[in-house]
């Protein structure tokens, strides 16, 4: 290192997790003495963290690598590092694709980041992709919003579906002691956050590799012990989590949620397929009677409760009947938003190896027909909004129109009004639905009536 680097820039890929890891590791360079700055081509540090769910994700690391690895031809102080899942699941082979990069660490290192820096700053290109227990939070996040916030509460997943790369890029679980989330929440609330987003990959399987479990086998810390133990922080007014796995689900969670009032009327549920065959092929470990049944419980408890979920279409052998009766799981239940993809086979998954893959035509056919429906269901979910008392969480402005602030509704439904985010900022404001689409309303503040 000729210079020492002053200016670092993070472009983060994939979900909330690397969200979240991405705001420890900006928390540690700025802890460093380093600069955030929004142009890599400013930086001198470019970090990209990745993300393989789909090939199309993984595909666009490598383009916008390819962009800095030229740069570095010209400037040998820029370090590049790759993070994240496409980190882990390449490893060395990556150093192989391109020599130009200086660090590749897997998820479970992101505490490490300032550890292997300085490794590369000794001279090396380093790859830190070994299993590790994950440890403690020691640094600040440097977190995206000042209103919500993210909160691990289980790494990994341990689940084995036959089309995801998740447990092997991310792991086996490992849960937080409920100390150390209660710790992070309070710290938090202290700093003026408003809302927390508890997040695992399946975050029912909270607690069940922490000590303590009980003779009848029955663990003594679940999600929904561990809600009923942080629910009561002063100034954090909204709990959400995510996400929730069918197989797993409880009645005892949905009351928990029903009963506490921070707990967000919102479930994020994903069903993949509304097929008993492909649901088996995928070895989720339900069928579509039990998530229907989960649905009406939750709706039984919370009538109003906002459902959203992922899909996948054009699983391997997946027919056209089949598809179809994801369709009418989706035209029955009635999503307030559903996440859709199309199919894509990966590496060291076992689904990729087999022989009765769909072409992409008629994958994309499928999709095609699927989110239409999403669509038409979203907006006909949305309506029973309109008229209705929202209370909003503001958080932003809309980047559409400056004279609008942005939040969302308990329910998670992003909402726009007038108002001065400099006055609104963290507020949760009572909003009236005066129109609504899809996946927005747009509302009046009721409150500034009474003040005025
Ligand atoms: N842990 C969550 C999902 C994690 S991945 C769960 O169990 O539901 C996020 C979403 O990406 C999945 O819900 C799935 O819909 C989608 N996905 C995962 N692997 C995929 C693949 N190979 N092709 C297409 N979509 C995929
Ligand atoms: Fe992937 Fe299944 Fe784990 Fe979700 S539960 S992360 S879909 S293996
Ligand atoms: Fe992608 Fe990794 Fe998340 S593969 S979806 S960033 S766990």
């Amino acid at each position: 290192m000729t210079t020492k680097p002053r200016h670092y820039h993070i472009t983060t890929f994939g979900c909330q997790m690397n969200k979240a890891d991405s705001e420890r590791m900006a928390g540690i360079l700025d802890e460093m003495g380093l600069t955030f700055v929004e142009d890599p081509n400013q930086a001198d540090i470019v970090l990209y963290n990745t993300c393989t769910i789909r090939d199309n994700a993984e595909q666009k690391v490598y383009s916008y690598l390819g962009r800095q690895a030229k740069r570095k031809q010209e400037n040998p102080n820029l370090t590049l590092i790759v993070a994240g899942c496409v980190a882990q699941q390449e490893g060395e082979a990556l150093l192989r694709r391109v020599p130009e990069l200086d660090l590749v660490m897997g998820p479970q290192h992101a505490n490490r980041l300032q550890d292997l820096l300085e490794q590369v700053f000794e001279g090396s290109q380093v790859v830190a992709t070994e299993p590790i227990n994950i440890v403690e939070d020691i640094t600040k996040p440097r977190r995206d919003s000042n209103i919500t916030a993210w909160v691990n509460v289980i790494y990994g997943c341990n689940e084995r579906c036959t089309y995801c790369v998740v447990p092997n890029v991310r792991g086996t679980e490992q849960s937080r002691t409920p100390e150390a989330i209660r710790a992070e929440m309070e710290e938090l609330a202290r700093a003026g956050y408003k809302e927390v987003t508890l997040l695992g990959q399946n975050i029912d399987a909270y607690g069940r590799d922490l000590p303590g479990s009980t003779p009848d086998g029955r663990h003594q810390h679940t999600l929904t012990d561990l809600l009923y133990y942080v629910h009561d922080i002063p100034g954090i007014e909204r709990i959400r989590f995510a996400t929730s796995h069918p197989r797993y689900f409880t009645e005892r969670l949905i009351r928990a949620c029903a009963e506490l009032p921070k707990v967000c009327e919102h479930f994020h549920i994903p069903f993949q397929s509304g097929d008993n065959d492909v649901l088996k092929a995928m070895a989720r470990g339900y069928t579509h009677e039990k998530y229907r049944r989960i649905i009406n419980t939750i709706r039984e408890y919370i009538p109003d409760a906002s459902i959203s979920a992922d899909a996948i279409v054009g699983f391997p052998g997946e027919t056209e009947a089949q598809f179809e009766n994801t369709l009418k799981l989706v035209d029955d239940i009635g999503f307030d938003l559903l996440n859709t993809a199309a199919y894509s086979p990966r590496p060291g998954t076992g689904a990729a190896l087999w022989e009765n893959q769909l072409s992409e035509e008629v994958k994309a056919d499928r999709l095609q027909r699927l989110n239409r429906l999403v669509n038409v269901k979203a907006m006909e979910r949305s309506q029973r909004y309109r008229d209705r008392i929202e209370e909003v969480l503001v958080e932003g402005t809309n980047p559409k129109d400056p004279s609008q602030v942005m939040g969302r509704t308990r329910g998670n439904r992003l909402t726009f009004f007038k108002g001065n985010l400099a006055e609104l900022s963290g507020e949760l404001v009572k909003v009236k639905i005066i129109e609504v689409r899809a996946f927005s309303l747009t509302g009046e503040p009721i409150e500034l009536y009474v003040t005025l």
